[in-house]
């Protein structure tokens, strides 16, 4: 398995699309100690810190429909909850599609992006970017009320800091461990666990569109990761992409 380190790089999913067309293999990871130009979703920028953050994009080449991607982001959200159970005993939320929040804010981003070759062997990357060791003055006034990290949530703020390379190693054990599971029983084997780390299902939700706005309730997800919304008129919608509030 190959991993490619930087110092510092713009960002380290741009490097993992590189690599990608250059022919890497299934499980090649990038990680960088610091991004100058992360990427978010929906065209944001997603800031990480020199020494504070994991920043990591995964090369996957499955053997699925370019349709099924958005299980391996469901996927990576299981495995990323359970990497950091396991090093700090903290229990973080998943907010469907891709984020993952901690009391309430967010701790890490998904990014998955697919890339088509010519001989249309898809590959997909996985970007991951977690708060690890932010202080809160790393925040500012801002986003305080928005983000948080590891740190600040274990201990009170006041233990040792927590170890990056150890939480990457165990969320590339976690995450190959249930793609092994995924590609061999299908996504139904996952989906119990994904639910069960979900606050967004069994709950009234708004899906935030571009062009459209739905309240509802959130009756769970399709096989296919599709969050599913029943409106007040008794109306469910398919819900591919968007914005969840609470
Ligand atoms: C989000 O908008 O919530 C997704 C953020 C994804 C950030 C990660 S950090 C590693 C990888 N490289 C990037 O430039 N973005 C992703």
């Amino acid at each position: 398995r190959e991993l490619t380190y930087f110092d510092a790089t713009e960002s380290t999913q741009q490097i993992a699309h590189k690599l990608a067309q250059e022919g890497a293999e299934e499980g090649h990871v990038v990680v960088a100690n610091e991004q100058t130009k992360g990427k978010g979703r929906l065209g944001r920028v997603w800031h990480s810190r020199s020494n504070t953050s994991i920043s990591m994009s995964m090369i996957l080449r499955p053997p699925l429909p370019p349709q099924k991607t958005p299980q391996l982001t469901l996927l990576a959200a299981v495995a990323v909850v359970q990497a950091i159970k396991k090093n700090t005993g903290l229990q973080c939320e998943i907010k469907w599609p891709n984020d993952i929040l901690l009391k309430g804010k967010k701790l890490v981003g998904i990014l998955t992006e697919m890339q088509a070759d010519p001989d249309l062997v898809h590959s997909v990357i996985i970007g991951i970017g977690l708060n690890v060791n932010q202080t809160s003055e790393d925040f500012g006034e801002d986003i305080a009320h928005l983000a948080t990290s590891l740190y600040l949530e274990k201990d009170g703020a006041s233990g040792q800091p927590v170890d990056r390379a150890r939480l990457i190693a165990d969320i590339l054990l976690e995450f190959e461990e249930l793609y092994e599971e995924y590609l061999e029983n299908g996504f139904q084997s996952i989906r119990p666990l994904w639910e069960s780390y979900s606050i967004s299902v069994g709950t009234y939700i708004y899906a935030r569109m571009i062009k459209e706005v739905i309240y509802g309730y959130a009756k769970g997800i399709t096989d296919d990761g599709v969050l599913l919304v029943e409106d007040e008129s008794g109306k469910t919608h398919h819900i591919y992409s968007a914005d969840i509030e609470i």
